[in-house]
């Protein structure tokens, strides 16, 4: 079974794989309508369930255009909807479901929540982001990396703000993918201990910044942050800020991301996400592909 669970748990070069299919995969129907179908039909006779238990546009979106480009069919569910919220536990959920659908993607809050669907499902498990991390998002920003500025091996890339769990997803990237990570943000919003080695911190963000290729931020408060922490992070990240005048200090060729959705003027400017630098439009198209080659991937295709 090849589930899709985290870069770190992925081998290398299956996700070198993973990221040079996804271009092979968007060059192949470039100007082609969104609901052309694929010249091969892999996921043919395919049903895959698309399970959110927090808000989502990109990944809803992308997921569901990806499988039925591929032939698939979807059904997209809600996890309050589902006795998954109702107190039938996870492991039974994953046992019934693996006998209607081939697939299975789920958008969580707990990890462990993951991991038992995973355990117990017969079919792959895909994950569309936990409160821990975001793989499939790192997947389309490595391939949006590359295709606008070529390997991401032994480039620097700065994280300005919360280490949250877009930034996990990037610590594990920089392992697998060869490339230098440096954290830059208040300590009470340091990433999680496990992450610890494989990235640098620099609490001055216009030194962080210097020399970097790649410069990421993402919302300061995500979904299963508490509302009622908004005000206090606000007064720690506002330093952390995304500007014009902390992008000049990169690289001249250096490239914005952001996984969206975003605070505009919040944790970057509209000056930064619409400038000449910003790639953020093509991330979210490259979630896409990137997500039709973990499915390939997960399905042996
Ligand atoms: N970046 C991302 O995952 O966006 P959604 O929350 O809209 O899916
Ligand atoms: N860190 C954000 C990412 C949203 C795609 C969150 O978890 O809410």
């Amino acid at each position: 079974m090849t589930h899709f669970l985290d870069i770190h748990t992925t081998p290398e070069a299956d996700l070198r794989g993973i990221v040079d299919t996804a271009i092979t995969l968007k060059n192949a129907r470039a100007d082609r309508p969104k609901g052309a179908p694929d010249d091969d039909q892999p996921l043919k006779d395919h049903m895959v369930a698309l399970i959110f238990e927090k808000p989502s546009t990109r990944t809803r979106v992308s997921f569901d255009v990806g499988v039925r480009q591929m032939g698939g069919q979807t059904m997209v569910l809600s996890g309050t909807d589902m006795q998954l919220g109702h107190g039938e536990t996870i492991a039974d959920t994953a046992r019934v479901l693996s006998r209607y659908v081939d697939l299975i993607m789920i958008r969580t809050f707990e990890e462990q929540t993951l991991l038992d669907m995973a355990e117990y499902a017969t079919v792959p498990v895909i994950n569309g982001l936990t409160n821990r991390s975001h793989p499939c998002q790192i997947m389309a920003d490595i391939m949006t990396f590359e295709e606008h500025n070529g390997p991401i091996k032994g480039k620097k890339v700065v994280w300005s703000g919360d280490g949250n769990n877009v930034f996990a997803s990037f610590a594990h990237a920089a392992k697998q993918f060869d490339f230098e990570l440096v954290f830059t943000g208040p300590p009470p919003l340091d990433p999680e201990a496990a992450l610890q080695g494989l990235y640098s911190v620099e609490r001055d963000p216009n030194l962080a910044v210097r020399g970097a290729d790649l410069v990421v931020t993402d919302t300061w408060v995500s979904m299963h942050d508490p509302q009622s922490a908004r005000e206090r992070r606000h007064n720690q990240l506002r330093g952390y800020q995304v500007n014009e005048a902390l992008m000049a200090k990169a690289k001249p060729d250096a490239l914005f991301m952001h996984c969206l959705p975003a605070h505009r003027e919040d944790e970057a400017t509209s000056a930064v996400m619409d400038g000449p630098n910003s790639v953020i439009f093509d991330e979210a198209e490259n979630r896409l592909h990137a997500q039709k080659a973990v499915m390939r991937y997960c399905l042996g295709k």
